[in-house]
């Protein structure tokens, strides 16, 4: 046994080694910590515990860290049927996600939470095993007592002073400790770089066409959306633009796509980008084949070679193919796909790899270090890029990248949203078919409020017009989204700035000792809210201010749960309530939204200008403007602007003043508060 000597390096910051050699994802993915933005934005605070220590059993190393028995613990990793994981074994290693949250996920980062307002995170590319909570060691302080089955209440489950955590090597062991689980989550999302600075169409609509569609019918497509007044910001071509997928060529089928710049600028004339999917296992038509070869591991996937991304020279080749080929003709950005598994999809555990590293550690970075070579590729330019990948570790806050997966179940599409803010990463829960109108609305209502409204016709050809009956719905909803732009990219700024999620579980904000003094809300008078916010998914927080409560399809009514502090109907203004829960009916055309008292929420109007929902008697707010896809705002090309408001006898009088950057407030052409 090790007691581990934690060091601290930023506020409330803490880290050890568990031994000399450690090759952590965050050196591999080398991104710059905030740390800077911590310390200037959070306090510092004490280390949670007393008496973390190590060990090495056989070829493992044993991490085990103290808890006391009545903390709740969110996390490790991305979860899609429940948030807390007291009592859970998780086997964390990178896969496609297969119906229940055992480790085996797209972000099996090694983070977790407790409520007691610390986060712990062990950097190893390594599979890791965590125990979190119910492993009684029998030289434990306070073991639990023993109990009787055969005598009245008995339970499975018991309670230890530990988590404990195993695995292969060597590891960096970080503590991230602050008021509330939002601090410690914000402190780990800084130190991986901030999240990420996503470009402003990359927050408008999204549709990927038919995988065997070719230039005509992508230009049709878009005609028809054009006669329907859909707007389109993007569209996803996906594999079939190759001129062989699975394994992929990287370059354009020339009979479905004869002039590829040609059939680019031409979209981006419309202002849609183009996002083209790829995977990341090489075709011998591929003419980066030979060049590669040597860089790739001892198997192959889908009959395709498999770059050792651990390696720069395999990411240069790719990032320099992938500039002449696509970013230089004005391509936007990449769904870099099946980089996650499932085992019989990936390479086996006993490749070897040109770098030495083991198959766990190249699976686990896979995705990762695809995201970072592909960002600096675009970075280079000075362009910022938006898209999508089915894998992420450590350092994927940075990465303007969403993970998606293919279980299409409305209830887990909403715990991934909720789960992604307590694992660092975004997760987009993609429109790709329903089975009545109202599945159809409701689902691109739960896109709205998250990293990226999607409808994803990659198999099906399918339309937002698919239900004539609902089209009007659908086209508001669509509208909505755009609307809430400026709203939207703050929040995208603070994630940057401060380290918090755009998109955020309830238990960030409002469950958790710490949580309460944060925000000056106190559950101890409503018990049973506060238990029920410990594990909600089903309604989350959207930017600063605006709670999301998604109705279900084939849902009338719903029970929501307003947690202490004043909330605001979004559409009438009207006060809603406090720390209660509340029954609701919402029509098909709404989404159940409450806002904060004192919330000032940025809208922009069809015509351009801006409109500023203020909701209570006063409160204050702000708005971040840049030109909305380069990196100029690092040299002051920004606006920060302060606003508030009061409200006197139904009339709002509203401000907004500019206080730092020497940038621009975008063309608003009014300003008006309501
Ligand atoms: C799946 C992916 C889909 C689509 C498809 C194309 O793995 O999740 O969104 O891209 O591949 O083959």
């Amino acid at each position: 046994m090790n007691s581990l000597s934690l060091k601290k390096i930023a506020a409330g910051v803490y880290t050890a080694k568990t031994g000399d050699k450690t090759d952590g994802v965050l050196s591999l993915v080398a991104n710059e910590p905030k740390i800077e933005a911590i310390n200037n934005n959070y306090s510092d605070a004490p280390l949670p515990f007393d008496g973390i220590f190590t060990e090495k059993v056989g070829n493992k190393t044993v991490v085990c860290i103290p808890r006391n028995l009545s903390e709740r613990h969110y996390g490790p990793g991305l979860r899609f049927r429940s948030l807390a994981t007291n009592f859970s074994v998780l086997h964390m290693r990178c896969d496609h996600y297969g119906g229940s949250d055992n480790g085996r996920t797209h972000v099996p980062t090694p983070f977790y939470l407790s409520d007691a307002g610390y986060g712990v995170f062990i950097d190893t590319p390594e599979f890791i095993t965590f125990y979190m909570g119910g492993t009684v060691r029998t030289d434990a302080k306070n073991p639990p007592e023993e109990q009787n089955r055969g005598r009245g209440p008995w339970s499975a489950d018991t309670p230890s002073e530990f988590v404990e955590a195993s695995f292969e090597g060597d590891a960096d062991v970080y503590v991230f400790a602050g008021e509330s689980m939002l601090e410690a989550v914000a402190k780990f999302n800084l130190f991986c770089g901030g999240g990420a600075r996503i470009p402003k169409w990359g927050l408008g609509f999204w549709h990927r066409t038919h995988t065997q569609f070719d230039e005509n019918d992508v230009k049709n497509e878009i005609k028809l959306f054009e006669e329907r007044n859909f707007d389109l910001d993007v569209i996803g071509l996906e594999p079939g633009w190759h001129s062989n997928s699975y394994p992929c060529s990287y370059e354009w089928d020339e009979q479905r796509f004869p002039d590829p710049k040609e059939f680019v600028s031409s979209l981006l004339k419309k202002d849609i980008r183009v996002n083209l999917w790829e995977n990341l296992f090489v075709s011998k038509k591929a003419k980066i084949y030979e060049e590669i070869m040597p860089f790739c591991g001892s198997h192959k996937v889908w009959n395709g070679i498999v770059p050792d991304f651990t390696l720069e020279k395999a990411r240069e080749i790719i990032a320099n193919q992938h500039k002449k080929e696509h970013i230089d003709i004005g391509v936007s950005g990449y769904k870099i796909d099946e980089c996650d598994g499932y085992d019989e999809w990936l390479f086996p555990d006993h490749t070897s790899f040109p770098s030495g590293r083991s198959a766990a550690a190249v699976r686990n970075t896979l995705g990762i270090l695809a995201q970072k070579n592909i960002y600096n590729a675009f970075r280079k330019e000075n362009k910022r890029t938006y898209g999508l990948v089915r894998a992420s570790a450590a350092g994927s806050a940075m990465m303007p990248f969403c993970i998606y997966n293919d279980c299409y179940s409305f209830e887990q599409y909403l715990t991934g949203l909720a789960s992604s803010s307590l694992t660092g990463c975004l997760w987009v829960p993609e429109v790709r078919d329903a089975q009545t109108p109202e599945e159809w609305v409701r689902r691109f209502q739960m896109c709205v409020f998250s990293p990226m409204l999607m409808l994803n016709a990659w198999a099906n050809g399918v339309k937002p017009w698919k239900f004539k009956e609902v089209e009007d719905t659908v086209r508001e909803t669509v509208r909505f989204r755009k609307s809430l732009l400026p709203y939207l990219y703050n929040a995208f700024y603070t994630y940057a700035e401060k380290g918090i999620p755009p998109f955020r579980a309830m238990c960030l904000d409002f469950s958790g000792t710490g949580s309460q003094k944060r925000s000056g809300l106190d559950h101890t008078e409503s018990p049973y809210e506060t238990l029920r916010l410990f594990d909600t998914y089903d309604q989350y927080m959207a930017g600063d201010s605006i709670m999301v409560c998604p109705m279900r399809p084939g849902e009338k009514t719903r029970k929501i749960s307003l947690p202490a502090g004043e909330w605001y109907d979004w559409y009438t203004g009207e006060y809603a309530g406090s720390g209660e829960m509340l029954q609701i009916e919402c029509p098909l055309e709404k989404i159940p939204l409450y806002v904060k008292g004192g919330a000032m929420i940025p809208t922009v109007e069809k015509d351009g200008s801006l409109t500023v929902r203020c909701y209570g008697n006063s409160g204050s707010g702000f708005l971040y403007d840049d030109d909305g896809e380069s990196f100029d705002f690092e040299n002051g090309k920004y606006a920060y602007c302060e606003m508030s408001f009061i409200k006197e006898n139904g009339a709002v009088t509203g401000k907004i003043e500019k206080t730092r950057g020497d940038g621009f407030v975008s063309e608003y052409k009014a300003v008006r508060f309501i």
